[in-house]
């Protein structure tokens, strides 16, 4: 661990702004995200998602999902996942990992469903579950009789919340790559350090 030093707190507090900047940026490069869930057959799952909100102080991130989707079973299964990003622009590679939890209820649920326009609405909108295999076609879920009414979609709306443990940051630079390491033990106390990269 190397307590005090003051460039691992700034680079761990700018990597914070930028997870938050993102939530507000539709091209910000932290935007998207890969989310990996563990998979009871496969091992491992992983998908990618738009980064809606974070909270640095409680170490939180979100994204929406549907609560039919894979992803949502498997986090409901284990709890771990891990989250990669990279800024192709700052040629840093971002990974978090920690226990998720699925958000059905709530203001921030609420909140949420009401910050989406018509057409993110409709992604819920489907009486099938994702990832049904569709028998007549492709198009199928265009089709009325698969629809559900907004009301019904919202029932499916539900959000991710990560509770973040461990921070790898990785800047690959011409004169030498950089990585640091940020991990909280469980009384929440930080431990940082520079590590080969
Ligand atoms: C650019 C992009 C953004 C996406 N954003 C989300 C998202 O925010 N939430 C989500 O549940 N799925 C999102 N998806 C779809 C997922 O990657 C995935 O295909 C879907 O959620 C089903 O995953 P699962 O079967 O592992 O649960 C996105 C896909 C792409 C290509």
């Amino acid at each position: 661990m190397v307590d005090g030093d003051s460039k691992l707190e700034k680079l761990l507090q700018s990597t914070w702004t930028d997870l938050e900047k993102a939530t507000g940026e539709p091209n910000h490069p932290c935007r998207l995200g890969q989310i990996a869930t563990v998979h009871s057959e496969r091992g491992v799952a992983v998908r990618t998602v738009v980064l809606r909100k974070v909270d640095r102080h409680g170490r939180r991130l979100w994204c929406f999902a549907d609560s039919r989707s894979d992803k949502i079973h498997e986090i409901e299964a284990d709890p771990r996942v891990a989250w990669l990003s990279y800024d192709s622009m700052m040629r840093v590679q971002l990974r978090l990992s920690g226990r998720a939890s699925v958000v059905t209820e709530g203001d921030i649920v609420d909140t949420s469903w009401a910050s989406l326009n018509d057409t993110q609405r409709d992604e819920f909108a489907c009486a099938a579950s994702p990832g049904t295999v569709l028998k007549e076609g492709w198009d199928r879920p265009e089709t009325p009789p698969n629809r559900l009414s907004a009301a019904e979609a919202r029932r499916w709306f539900c959000l991710i919340e990560i509770f973040v443990g461990r921070v790898d940051w990785l800047q690959l630079n011409p004169t030498g790559h950089l990585r640091a390491r940020f991990k909280w033990d469980g009384a929440g106390d930080l431990h940082s350090a520079w590590v080969v990269p």
